[in-house]
């Protein structure tokens, strides 16, 4: 599915008649076996564009057969609708990664994101577009926290208390990029194509908008409330999975990676110090334990560095697991030798010994790194 050309007019074709005529505003409309709730979908926004130019593409990863209703309705439709369905191997990043996926596709300069389960009104896309263009905003949010917003949609009050509760967190962890945004959480809102950087938007996971506000430059950012319905049919695809992935998105996006390295590597302490003290505690020798634990810390070490610092998603982890602990694993070169004086001569306790084994490995890489690297 290509991006159509903004502009036309081949030489065969007479100027005028295909410039200027793009639709004002792309309808961009994340599917996830919506099969029940786009055909409804799709008359609402017929009626609720009228007057518009507008078009609506579906980013598609259903397996309920969604896009063969969409064919099915269309020729019934009179806005231009598209459908980008994606096989279940191009389906990165989930609702996020078709959403970044469906800004790449449209043809107009404003781009309205909408769910395909009716939870959002259509009726408010005409009041989006006219805000934008009215104070020349980027971003028009659909806010449920707003007068004229509820947000009685949401089901049941746990549900009700994490969306609050996750909006109360974002603006705490971004004060500035967030002041005035009642609804960080929202799923429904216009955005100026233009400012869109796909590449430095990383989305995997629900919250598309709060990627756009951060990793944006700075926005013009209004807000209009709206009635956040039931579900038409069928079952929301939250899940605990996606707010543990909201979870890291915010902390990835605070803090720069090599702070994240730097805590995960540093909490590693931890694991080593706990598992070698209990290992010796069991009975292992002090030298066993330690190259146990190490395995152990350097386990959770690389876990930290999948989920929390490089935070990939493609590739296979058991790939990349040889190469960091072999790499992890070279501190033992002067840990253990140390560990065996301390425990072995000194008659130190193997947990102190090994606190301080690991600061010595931390001294010893500094002058390494000191001497041999940066030696003028
Ligand atoms: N393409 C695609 N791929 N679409 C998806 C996927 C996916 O993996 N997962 C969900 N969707 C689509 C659904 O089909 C629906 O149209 C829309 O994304 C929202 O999904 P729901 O499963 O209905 O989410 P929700 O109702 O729990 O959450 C909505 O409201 C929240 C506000 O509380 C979303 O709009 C959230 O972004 C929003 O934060
Ligand atoms: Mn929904």
């Amino acid at each position: 599915l290509e991006r159509p050309e903004r502009t036309g007019g081949s030489a065969a074709e007479p100027v005028g008649s295909r410039l200027d005529v793009g639709p004002q505003v792309s309808v961009v409309i994340p599917t996830r076996n919506e099969a029940r709730n786009v055909e409804p979908l799709l008359r609402r926004l017929d009626e609720a564009l009228h007057g518009l130019s507008g078009e609506v593409i579906f980013v598609d990863d259903s397996d309920d057969g969604t896009p063969e209703v969409i064919a099915r309705v269309r020729p019934s439709v009179r806005l231009p609708v598209r459908v980008h369905h994606r096989t279940p191997a191009q389906r990165v990043g989930g609702l996020g990664g078709a959403v970044s996926e469906g800004f790449a596709l449209c043809a107009a300069p404003y781009a309205v994101i909408i769910d395909g389960d009716l939870q959002h009104p259509p009726e408010t896309i005409p009041a989006l577009l006219g805000t934008a263009v009215e104070h020349a905003a980027d971003v028009v949010i659909g806010s449920r926290y707003v007068s004229g917003g509820s947000a009685s949609g949401l089901a049941g009050s746990m549900r009700h208390l994490v969306s609050t509760g996750s909006n109360r967190l974002c603006r705490w962890v971004f004060p500035r990029r967030l002041r005035g945004v009642s609804d960080v959480m929202s799923g429904f809102f216009l955005v100026r194509v233009a400012v869109v950087d796909r590449a430095g938007l990383r989305p995997d996971g629900y919250k598309i908008l709060l990627e756009l506000l951060v990793a944006s430059g700075r926005l013009r950012v209004r807000e209009i409330g709206y009635a956040f319905a039931e579900r038409h049919a069928g079952t929301s695809n939250a899940s605990l999975t996606e707010g543990a992935r909201f979870a890291r998105r915010l902390f990835a996006l605070r803090v720069p990676k090599p702070a994240r390295f730097a805590l995960v590597g540093a909490s590693g302490t931890v694991p080593n110090l706990l598992g070698t003290a209990v290992l010796h505690h069991v009975g292992l020798h002090y030298l066993v334990a330690a190259i146990v634990a190490t395995q152990i810390a350097v386990g959770w070490n690389f876990l930290g560095c999948e989920l929390l610092v490089w935070d990939r998603e493609t590739g296979s982890r058991l790939r990349r697991y040889p190469a960091f602990a072999l790499i992890n694993n070279l501190d033992l070169v002067i840990r253990l030798p140390l560990l065996a004086v301390l425990v072995g001569r000194w008659h130190l306790g193997v947990g102190i010994s090994t606190l301080m084994s690991l600061a010595a490995a931390v001294i010893v890489r500094y002058l390494v790194v000191d001497r041999l690297v940066y030696r003028r």
